[in-house]
């Protein structure tokens, strides 16, 4: 099968810090660096490391040309990337801090400016069975979501960021759910995971994966529910677990259909990429996942 992801792609300008700015705060960065980024590029990555045969959609301006040799690098079909010279590339502004956690700020850009005639480019040229994989860093999540369902593509959707417009998505269609206990509470109003799940579950028909940061993850599908705790490594930096988690779901999910599996596997992805600083960079390859010892192994 063919996994297209259709999103964001991002520079991301990273900034360590001891702890993330206060309201008012200045402080200075102990380091800087620029990194390949955005949800979109970094889940087409992990997506592609599983052996995945894996092409990404989106749009750039001319300055984020090295996003898209990065994708090509790792192996991702990029001719469904557009280059448009009169747009500005989107970019992150995160802060690390030395925990490891950190607090990104967005700029769509040419992110947010797809357009109907580029979806249908998109829709026409992919092979009938594909599955799309979104997140919410395009502009109209709702009408690719609903375009992609009406095509007869399988659907994918990590809601994150969360807001409005992720709200307002058509989450039955979804057939895969990825998101963390912020987004879940945004989306049901409720604090605890147990319920959170079970109105996700109420909201979409799909597999919904609910990710709980160092309490692990639970999944829920067809009235059953499963768990899978971390495995406790040290964080350096957090950015892009959530898209390992994900990508690596996804790939073994569709390659044995097993939760279970595909939750141990992508519990295994996002613990070595939070052991490495950046983003895209930072995703392992299904060998270094299957071959490395983590602590608890
Ligand atoms: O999930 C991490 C990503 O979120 C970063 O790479 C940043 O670009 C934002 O999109």
């Amino acid at each position: 099968m063919k996994v297209c992801c259709f999103g964001s792609l991002n520079i991301d300008r990273v900034y360590a810090l001891d702890h993330i700015v206060r309201p008012g705060e200045t402080i200075s960065s102990t380091d800087y660096a620029v990194h390949a980024g955005g949800k979109g590029l970094n889940q087409a990555v992990a997506l592609s490391r599983t052996g995945l045969d894996t092409c990404h959609a989106g749009k750039i301006g001319p300055e984020g040309l090295f996003l898209r040799d990065i994708l090509d690098r790792a192996g991702v079909d990029t001719s469904r990337v557009i280059v448009d010279e009169h747009s500005v590339t989107g970019h992150a502004i995160i802060q690390v801090e030395t925990s490891g956690q950190n607090s990104i700020l967005l700029f769509g850009g040419a992110n947010q400016s797809i357009t109907a005639d580029e979806r249908r480019v998109v829709w026409e040229s992919l092979p009938a069975g594909s599955l799309v994989l979104f997140q919410n860093e395009l502009n109209d999540t709702d009408i690719l979501i609903r375009e992609a369902h009406e095509r007869g593509f399988k659907v994918a959707f990590n809601a994150a960021p969360m807001n409005e417009a992720a709200k307002a998505c058509p989450y039955e269609y979804v057939d895969f759910l990825f998101v963390n206990e912020t987004e879940a509470e945004a989306l049901t109003g409720e604090t605890t995971a147990p319920r959170q799940l079970e109105k996700l579950a109420a909201l979409c028909p799909g597999i919904v994966v609910l990710t709980l940061g160092s309490n692990g993850a639970r999944v829920a599908c067809n009235g059953e529910t499963w768990s899978h705790g971390i495995f406790p490594v040290r964080a350096v930096d957090t950015t892009a677990a959530g898209d390992t988690y994900t990508g690596f779901f996804l790939a073994a999910y569709l390659d044995s259909g097993s939760i279970p599996e595909a939750m141990a596997l992508a519990a295994r992805a996002s613990a070595l990429t939070v052991t490495r600083p950046g983003a895209a960079e930072s995703i392992p390859t299904l060998d270094e996942v299957l071959h490395t010892t983590l602590p608890s192994d």
